[in-house]
Formats: structure tokens, C-alpha cells, sequence
């Protein structure tokens, strides 16, 4: 993939950022992602790019969205996308931190084509890599990561999903003697902190969306990591479109290369404030933005800080 194509695609993020940012606080989680939404659609058809939406999001919850297998760009390269308008609708209704605008961009045929529906996941960062997996216990992982980072199972600490599904997992990490960090939203970010010493946090686990565990695995690849997931199926409608998917081993477990192949890009654009992203900023001419693009074949990680001047900027839909 043509890696100017990355810097292309922060406009798209940017674009999202910018338009869900003008809702947080405001209580309107549908109003935020829509905004997302038709921001990154329209960014995405001013780029010369023949891409496929292959993970979009939004079914899961009726929300708006970009659909799986709608076309965008106005022709270039052929390529697939997984994309996030806005990673953390609650967060950002709810003046939250760690709501991003983020996209995942592979060869064609490199992520994995699932539906929207939930994924079991885990995932750690790059020292332990390897020697996880996700069919054994938290407890047998949790020992495994501690040896791998040179620690003890007391110091690690793991991020889940504050949701009841969880009781039990939470249970056996807190008999294990491990810190959690129980999180109300955003399951992308966590597992980016997982490779990011400077969080503090060792691992994700617990069940959250599955676009986002392929967004995830997409970044992890970028930043040395790794992440397996196995599908969570609630009805039997959600297995149904699976199965015309191709999915026919529900019990599977995808590792990285069956989420996300190849050289991927990750791009991502802080929509409130987080731990590795500041969120949207005004000032007296428009806004600021801050944003994160990663390329797996390179290894690079860039940090772009954008100054938007609203007076000549086209709009986006602020
Ligand atoms: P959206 O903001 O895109 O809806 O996702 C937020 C999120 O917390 C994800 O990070 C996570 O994977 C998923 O929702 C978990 O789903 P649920 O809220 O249904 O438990």
C-alpha cells in the first residue's frame, strides 16, 4: 500500500474527530456518531482510493453507519477498510475520555470479514507476545504474561469492560491477585494501551465488539502486539450471517493474521481526551486536532497535531 495513502488517510479521521467533537457532553450518542459518520464517508470519496467497507459498525446497535461491503473513494487502489467514525458513542454523548475516530486500512482481502456482532478477546503488547491463549484461563495467562514481562501476577494490571457479562472473569482475575482496570467504554484504546508501557496496562480481556477486535489486531500488528478473539454469537440471526460470511466454526480462534494480514495502517484521531490521543481543542480560529498513524511494514509511528482553520477549510460538516 502506497504509504503517502497514510497521511491521506488522517484527513478522514481528522474529518470525523472534528465533526463528532461539536457533541460531547451533549448527551446525544446518535447524533455524535451520525456526525462521524457522514463526515468520514464524504472524506473517504475525496480520496483516490477503490476501497471496501469490510468492517464497518453500527448494526450491532442500529446506530448509523458505514455498511459492510459499501464502496467508497473515487477510484485508485483497491483496498480494504475497517473503520470506527466514532470509537466510543457513550463516551463522547457523556463528555468521557478515550473517544476516538479510527480506521484500519489492509490489502484487499486482509481483514477478516465479520459480522457485527462480539468478540472474546485478548490481547497484550509487544514483551508478551507469543504466549498467550485465549482457550486456557485468565488465570494460566495471567502467569504466563507475569514471566514474559518479568513481573509477578500481583503487578499486572488488566483492563476489561465494566459490563455484568464480565462478574465471573473479573472474579478469577481479582482470585489471581491481578489489578483491574474496569473501563465504561472503548475496548480499542485498551487494547492500544496494552502495548504502550506508559498506561501502565498489561492486558485486555473480556468480550466487547468485534469490529473493534479487528481494528485492534490492525493496530497491534503496527505496534508489535498481539490479540486473539472468538466470536460471541446472542441469536441465531447474528450466526445466520455469519454463516454467509463463511464463518462456520463458531469455537475458532482467530490469531493476528487472521484478523488483520499483511502491511496494515492504523490512523486514529482523539475525539475526547485519552491516555495516547488529546481530544478536539477550539481556539479562536477553529480547532486542533491530534491524531496517530501507524504503518505495520515500517514499523512507523507518527504523531500529527493539526490546526484547522475553519474560515477556509471545506466542510466537513461542522
Ligand atoms: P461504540 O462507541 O462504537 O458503540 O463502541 C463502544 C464500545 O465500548 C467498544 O469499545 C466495545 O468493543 C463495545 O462498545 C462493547 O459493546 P457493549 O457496549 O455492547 O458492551
Amino acid at each position: 500500500m502506497d504509504r503517502n495513502l497514510a497521511l491521506e488517510f488522517v484527513r478522514v479521521t481528522e474529518a470525523a474527530a472534528l465533526s463528532a467533537a461539536r457533541w460531547v457532553g451533549r448527551g446525544d450518542e446518535n447524533a455524535a456518531d451520525h456526525a462521524a459518520v457522514e463526515s468520514m464517508r464524504r472524506a473517504f470519496d475525496s480520496m483516490h482510493i477503490d476501497a471496501t467497507i469490510v468492517i464497518g459498525e453500527g448494526e450491532r446497535d442500529e446506530a448509523p453507519m458505514l455498511f459492510i461491503g459499501e464502496k467508497v473513494g473515487k477510484g485508485g487502489p483497491m483496498i480494504d477498510i475497517a473503520c470506527d467514525p466514532l470509537e466510543g458513542t457513550s463516551i463522547t454523548a457523556k463528555g468521557g475520555s478515550e473517544a476516538l475516530a479510527v480506521i484500519a486500512a489492509a490489502e484487499h482481502g486482509n481483514f477478516l470479514h465479520a459480522p457485527d456482532t462480539y468478540m472474546k478477546k485478548l490481547a497484550v503488547g509487544p514483551g508478551a507476545r507469543g504466549v498467550i491463549d485465549i482457550n486456557e484461563t485468565p488465570t494460566w495467562n495471567l502467569q504466563r504474561i507475569a514471566k514474559a514481562l518479568h513481573k509477578k501476577v500481583e503487578d499486572l494490571t488488566v483492563i476489561i469492560l465494566d459490563r455484568p457479562r464480565h462478574q465471573e472473569l473479573i472474579g478469577e482475575v481479582r482470585q489471581a491477585g491481578a489489578c483491574i482496570r474496569l473501563i465504561g467504554d472503548g475496548d480499542v484504546s485498551a487494547a492500544i494501551a496494552t502495548a504502550d508501557s506508559g498506561t501502565g496496562v498489561d492486558v485486555l480481556m473480556g468480550i466487547g465488539g468485534a469490529p473493534e477486535g479487528v481494528i485492534a489486531a490492525a493496530a497491534l500488528r503496527c505496534l508489535g502486539g498481539e490479540i486473539q478473539g472468538v466470536l460471541q454469537f446472542r441469536k441465531d440471526d447474528e450466526r445466520k450471517r455469519a454463516r454467509a460470511m463463511g464463518i462456520t466454526d463458531e469455537n475458532r480462534v482467530y490469531g493476528m493474521d487472521d484478523l488483520a494480514r499483511g502491511h496494515v495502517m492504523f490512523i486514529a484521531t482523539g475525539v475526547t481526551n485519552g491516555s495516547y490521543l488529546r481530544g478536539v481543542r477550539y481556539t479562536p480560529y477553529g480547532a486542533t486536532t491530534h491524531s496517530i498513524v501507524m504503518r505495520s511494514q515500517t514499523g512507523t509511528i507518527r504523531e500529527i497535531t493539526s490546526r484547522h482553520h475553519f474560515a477556509t477549510k471545506p466542510n466537513y460538516g461542522w
